[in-house]
């Protein structure tokens, strides 16, 4: 039977380095109030004056994937690129990044499900491996927050949280009977809550579809409803984790790490502590990372390997909700 097995990760940050008493320089903030709610001590941004694009951190940690995957990007079946923040509006950050890798014609699927595009794109590669559409694929999750966030005291509350970085992963279709690789996935999302978290503009069904009243009304900025989202992130992301352990008939015990969106360090701390769990089974690095969304679980997974947290034969859950809301885990097993 054919298995979707990681065969190399890699990651990658702007240098800049934003720490908490930095912002102080915009808004009416404190190193206390960021730790003591977020755990964020530091994040990272792109130069002040931009002009980098999640395709191109997004190419950087593609080029480590694939170097420790010993694939050329010629390899390369699929690319599926998971960003909320894309380069420009349209087309896709996985086109642009195609071209930037020098490849001519191979196919490239963004996937928009913010803080969960790792773990829909997990799914999705998965899905491909299995039907036979493609065999080996790389999936990127990369994020420009820090040019479109509310620096001012008014957005505090949401741009504190936000970092730029990505991550990536080679995956590859392995037939094999032993139980390796995804072992099982569940997805999730609630329209219904779309409101709770999101970037309104540009806007379609606006016209004209960006104004300069709209933008002197900050609406082309993230909003959130931190405190509905945070008590919604405990309960949910308990429940999935349950359900996909469920569906590939694990438990709890025979997991040895939970790899979290890194939305908020008191979050992850929360969910320990709802399925008893201990706090060292749970993987965080959001205290120098910031929230890249897309990007925050193959930053973690590449961390977790190389600090050793996991290696051969190590089961580990993937686990994220974001905006959507959208919300969902995958099972992996490591090969022995
Ligand atoms: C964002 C989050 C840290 C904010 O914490 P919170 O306790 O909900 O904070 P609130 O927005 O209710 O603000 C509480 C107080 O702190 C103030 N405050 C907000 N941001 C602040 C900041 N950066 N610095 C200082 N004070 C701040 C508020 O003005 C408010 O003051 P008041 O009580 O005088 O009115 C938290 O809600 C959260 O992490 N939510 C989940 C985020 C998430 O998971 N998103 C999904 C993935 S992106």
């Amino acid at each position: 039977m054919k298995k979707t097995i990681i065969k190399g990760t890699g990651r990658y940050v702007p240098p800049r380095i934003v720490k908490n008493d930095d912002l102080s320089q915009w808004m009416d903030t404190s190193d206390e109030w960021i730790r003591q709610r977020t755990g964020i001590e530091q994040r990272h941004w792109i130069p002040e004056n931009g002009g980098i694009g999640s395709s191109d951190l997004g190419l950087e940690a593609a080029r480590i994937a694939l170097k420790r995957a010993e694939w050329s990007p010629e390899d390369i079946d699929l690319i599926i690129f998971g960003t909320l923040s894309p380069d420009i509006y349209f087309p896709g950050s996985g086109c642009i990044l195609q071209h930037k890798l020098g490849l001519k014609t191979t196919p490239a699927l963004d996937i928009r499900q913010q803080c969960t595009g790792f773990i829909y794109g997990l799914t999705t590669a998965d899905a491909f491996i299995q039907s036979g559409h493609a065999n080996r694929i790389l999936l990127v999750g990369a994020e420009v927050h820090s040019t479109a966030l509310d620096i001012s005291t008014r957005g505090r509350h949401v741009s504190v949280i936000f970092g730029d970085g990505a991550g990536a992963a080679c995956l590859e279709g392995v037939e094999t009977e032993e139980s390796v690789g995804v072992l099982a996935s569940v997805l999730h999302a609630q329209g219904e809550l779309s409101n709770a978290l999101m970037m309104e503009l540009p806007s379609h069904k606006m016209s004209p579809f960006l104004s300069k009243e709209m933008l002197k009304e900050s609406r082309h900025y993230p909003v959130m409803d931190g405190r509905l989202v945070f008590k919604i992130a405990v309960k949910r992301l308990s429940h999935v984790t349950k359900e996909v352990l469920q569906k590939a008939n694990l438990s709890l015990d025979d997991v040895d790490l939970f790899i979290p969106h890194q939305a908020n360090l008191r979050i992850n701390e929360a969910f320990a502590n709802l399925m008893n769990v201990s706090p060292e089974k749970v993987f965080n690095n959001i205290q120098r990372y910031g929230n890249t969304t897309a990007a925050s679980i193959p930053i973690a997974l590449d961390e977790a390997l190389e600090k050793n947290r996991i290696g051969k034969g190590s089961t580990v859950v993937f686990l994220a909700l974001g905006a959507g809301l959208t919300w969902g885990a995958v099972i992996y097993r490591f090969a022995e």
